[in-house]
């Protein structure tokens, strides 16, 4: 099987059944993201224990790539804390928009099926989408032991 192949059935599967799909309940955080070219958005609720991502969750309206985007960060990243999370969300960030990056970066894992997006400008936000709302979660301060913080 080529690599694209493989790249584009996680993608495929992801969309199919998007893995945490749905609301933490009592979270830490709640942010909204938004795309501005399409009108799609998604909702992200996360839950933090100390510094540890313990529960990480999404929905809302999106395309194929958006939504096996935010199924593969969730899955990437529940369980990580904030610090490895941001590691993570850097090395996308660079993977999505860089290309010179090394989609064989190690650490990504199955996000390099991802990778191929960077080829169509226009589908770069569906799949970056999630990842700035992860990074606008990740950056509330002092989220323990307060209400959720919506940002949008
Ligand atoms: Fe709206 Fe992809 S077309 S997020």
């Amino acid at each position: 099987m080529q690599l694209a192949d493989l790249y584009r059935d996680v993608i495929l599967d992801h969309n199919r059944v998007p893995r945490n799909f749905g609301a933490v309940e009592a979270p830490s955080a709640r942010v909204e993201g938004f795309n501005p070219l399409c009108g799609d958005h998604l909702v992200l609720t996360l839950k933090l224990e100390g510094e540890r991502i313990a529960d990480i969750r999404f929905e809302g309206q999106g395309c194929a790539i958006s939504t096996a985007s935010a199924s593969l960060m969730t899955e990437a990243v529940k369980g990580k804390s904030r610090a490895e999370a941001t590691d993570i969300f850097e090395r996308m960030h660079r993977l999505l928009t860089d290309d010179t990056a090394d989609a064989d970066d190690a650490a990504l894992g199955k996000l390099a099926a991802l990778s191929g997006v960077r080829e169509f400008p226009a589908r770069v936000k569906c799949a970056s989408l999630c990842w700035h709302t992860l990074a606008s979660a990740l950056a509330v301060k002092d989220v323990q032991g307060h209400p959720a913080v919506t940002t949008e």
